[in-house]
């Protein structure tokens, strides 16, 4: 009997810590991670390192001079050198540590274990990045990031820069318009390209630029964001006399580029421009961002009489594309697909937008045509994105990199009032007034049907 009270006393409330334990862990990771996941894969890595990193192929034979100091010192045997690393630094969603590589190593050689460094630590990732030649950063990842996202709080915005999703390593994924100009993103219908989008228009509503969008699904994406928006076209009739006028725009500012570099001829180097960014402050141009979503709807056509139309919005696009950059005009283009066969010049504008993000997609050759040009195992991450994680993506990098990101969740209302918030900030821009949308002062209440409405049956 004394026994069973024993066993009672000692193993319920062991019982209740470990059920406890197992419940954070699947609820609140990130709370798991910091009380116990954190303490206890710091102390297999303290305790580990050295027989890990053997364990890796990691270590090299001793120095000579190392071998005698162990001999003349201590009776014990000489081991190999593990890389030598410095201080861990503990974070909210992993660790990092340092590593000196040895004469002889190269970063690849760690990368290459970071699989067997993750099991035998405990952790969810291990990834692998130089800090500069000789030294690599260990970034411990202790629990899957991507399932409920939440930004790091100092996100690295910026003007021009929008942290716009999560990497899988934790690190915030930075839209940054002066780096990659244009972007692809692609994905199926309901995988999240919306919500990307509106993370990008709220991101940049806060700041002087420009926003313009094309919605040929009738508005429905970007009508919500009205208030913040300097045009809006909502279906291709209206995208083709939008488009000529920001190529004008686009003209305009190279003439003004080119006024600059022609009136004064002792004007110093350094002030000599080829982008707006060269012109001196009050006379820079304000930056237009153009969104648009769902391209396919926008190339579409049923006439002949369409075609010419198409054609002509492709070439416009293509030279936004190509010379957009230094007049400060940046392109977001999203769709379903993006291949030959929306039309005549489609791939050579899809060759202009550099960036890439690609959504879950439902066969291979979309995945292709985001990033089949970056690396083949991206296009592979791309098929296997499950659709119950909508807004996960694999985005590419500008070193030909790529990461697995995810948005966090911002509902429709969140983004709409931060844009009605920031509706006294958009800017002045007169070729686009004809554009610009009639601003709705309060969200219209749609008024309740007369008709009943009835199920469809079949
Ligand atoms: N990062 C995310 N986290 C949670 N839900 C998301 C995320 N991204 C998208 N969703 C949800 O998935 C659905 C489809 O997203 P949407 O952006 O409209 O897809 P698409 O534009 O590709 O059709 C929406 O209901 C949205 O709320
Ligand atoms: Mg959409």
């Amino acid at each position: 009997m004394s026994d069973l009270t024993t066993l009672l006393e000692v193993g319920g409330p062991l019982a209740a810590l470990g059920g406890g334990a197992a419940y954070t862990r699947a609820k609140h990771p990130a709370l798991y991670w910091s009380t116990v996941g954190l303490p206890i894969s710091t102390a297999r890595l303290l305790g580990s390192y050295g027989s890990v990193m053997e364990a890796c192929g990691l270590t090299v034979a001793p120095s000579r001079l190392r071998v005698l100091a162990v001999k003349a010192t201590t009776n014990r045997e000489v081991r190999p050198v593990p890389p030598r690393r410095g201080l861990l630094r503990p974070t909210s969603t992993g660790l990092r540590i340092r590593l000196r590589l040895a004469p002889g190593q190269e970063p690849a050689d760690v990368a290459a274990s970071a699989e067997r460094l993750r099991h035998a630590w405990g952790v969810h990732a291990v990834y692998v990045t130089t800090v500069k030649p000789g030294v690599v950063e260990l970034r411990l990842v202790g629990y899957d990031v991507l399932r409920k996202v939440r930004m790091p709080r100092k996100a690295a915005g910026g003007f021009l820069k929008v942290p716009v999703a999560l990497r899988e390593d934790a690190m915030p994924f930075v839209r940054d318009y002066r780096t990659i100009p244009h972007q692809l993103t692609l994905g199926a219908t309901l995988s999240g390209k919306s919500m990307y989008l509106r993370h990008l228009i709220t991101g940049l509503a806060t700041q002087p630029v420009a926003l313009v969008g094309i919605d040929c699904k009738r508005g429905v994406e970007l009508a919500p964001f009205t208030a913040r928006l300097s045009a809006l076209a909502t279906d291709p009739e209206q995208a083709a006399e939008l488009l000529p006028v920001l190529v004008k725009e686009m003209e305009d500012r190279y003439d003004l580029i080119k006024a600059r570099q022609g009136i004064a001829p002792d004007t110093p180097d350094e002030e000599i421009t080829s982008d707006i960014w060269g012109l001196p402050e009050h006379q820079q141009p304000t930056p237009i961002v153009l969104f648009v979503d769902e391209v396919a709807e926008l190339f579409l056509v049923a006439t002949r009489k369409d075609e010419e139309r198409r054609d002509e919005m492709v070439t416009q696009l293509i030279r936004l594309a190509q010379l957009g950059r230094a007049a400060g005009i940046y392109l977001e283009v999203c769709g379903q697909r993006f291949g030959a066969e929306l039309g005549k010049g489609a791939t050579m504008l899809r060759a202009q937008l550099t960036g890439r993000v690609c959504h879950r997609v439902n066969d291979e050759a979309s995945a292709k045509m985001a990033l089949g040009d970056i690396a083949p195992e991206a296009v592979m991450a791309a098929c296997a994105i499950a659709p119950e994680r909508p807004g996960l993506a694999v985005a590419g990098d500008t070193s030909g990199g790529w990461s697995r990101i995810r948005t966090p969740y911002l509902s429709l209302g969140d983004a709409a009032e931060t844009c009605r918030d920031a509706a006294h900030l958009v800017p002045e821009l007169p070729a686009l007034k004809p554009f610009r949308p009639d601003v709705p002062l309060r969200p219209v209440e749609i008024p309740a049907p007369v008709v009943k409405p009835r199920p469809v049956t079949d």
